[in-house]
């Protein structure tokens, strides 16, 4: 078994995902097998190409095409991973769209950004723990989402079918995300850190050095972004950790364990 760390990157292709995924090869040279999983290949393929040569001839930078907002893609997608790899030392996950519009279904019936941010992201955990237990020095777990307090779950809405609106929908998201984090940390010692990070203001889509003299004070460049953010995944200490958006531990109140209990699993499956 080759001893490179295996990184998998759901939301690779741009964004934080992207920043991570140019962080973890620069940090390792290369030196890793580094999976993206997303839709756009040119974007993938860009890159792939922009990573450091490995020296090593274990090492492999891939590309797994697939549309998220599907869990049976998702679990596609996981069953070829489970085919492929003998184990996974970092699942970072951030997939997802802006939260600006109303609920929109999937074919699936889930609504599509919380398919993209909270249900794909948990089956993608969910399959591939036989991976993540099998990393000697503990899978780090990252997903990039909305990190805070938990609010009142709605346990018989738990899809948010009813009076969807957005404020409740991210509300739940983070909360879900918490409450599924604190179960799996109790659920599997084996792995050794789930983190639950708020993304980091930069300007990713309009050209940096345009608005950097203007929005200084609230932006940072992706690549400082992506080093924020892995710095955050490789120092992370055991258990469920939360983190605001420059990457720092934040302190965070434990749901109770009934609501753990309860809901914890039903969020899971
Ligand atoms: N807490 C906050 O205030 C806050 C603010 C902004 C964003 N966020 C969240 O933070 C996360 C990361 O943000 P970001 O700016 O990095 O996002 P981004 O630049 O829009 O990147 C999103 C990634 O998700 C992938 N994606 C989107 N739809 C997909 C699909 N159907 N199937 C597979 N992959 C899909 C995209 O890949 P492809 O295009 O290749 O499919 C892309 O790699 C997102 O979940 C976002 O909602 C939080």
């Amino acid at each position: 078994m080759s001893s490179l760390p295996v990184a998998v990157f759901v939301g690779g292709t741009s964004g934080i995902g992207r920043a991570m995924a140019e962080a973890f090869a620069r940090r390792t040279n290369g030196d890793a097998h580094i999976i993206i999983v997303g839709r756009n290949k040119a974007s993938a393929d860009d890159l792939i190409a922009s990573f450091p040569k490995p020296t090593d001839s274990n090492a492999i930078h891939e590309f797994i095409a697939s549309d998220v907002s599907l869990i049976s893609n998702v679990h596609n997608t996981t069953a070829v991973l489970l085919q492929r790899l003998e184990r996974i030392d970092y699942l970072v996950l951030s997939s997802g769209v802006l939260i600006f519009a109303g609920r929109n279904e999937t074919s699936e019936g889930l609504d599509d950004k919380m398919a993209l941010s909270y249900y794909s992201r948990w089956t993608f955990i969910h399959d591939l723990l036989p991976l993540l237990r099998q990393s000697v020095q503990g899978a780090r777990v990252y997903t990039v989402l909305a990190s805070g307090p938990n609010t009142p779950i709605e346990k018989d809405n738990l899809d948010l079918k009813k009076n969807h609106t957005l404020g409740k929908m991210t509300a739940a998201l983070t909360t879900y995300t918490n409450v599924a984090f604190q179960k799996l940390a109790k659920d599997e010692p084996r792995i050794h850190s789930l983190n639950h990070a708020f993304r980091a203001s930069w300007y990713w889509k309009i050209p940096y050095y345009i608005v950097y003299p203007v929005f200084s004070f609230l932006s940072i460049t992706p690549e400082a972004a992506g080093n924020i953010h892995l710095d955050a995944l490789m120092d992370s200490p055991a258990g469920f950790n939360s983190y605001d958006p420059k990457g720092k531990l934040m302190s965070y109140t434990p749901a109770d364990e009934e609501t753990v209990e309860s809901c914890g699993i039903i969020l899971w499956n």
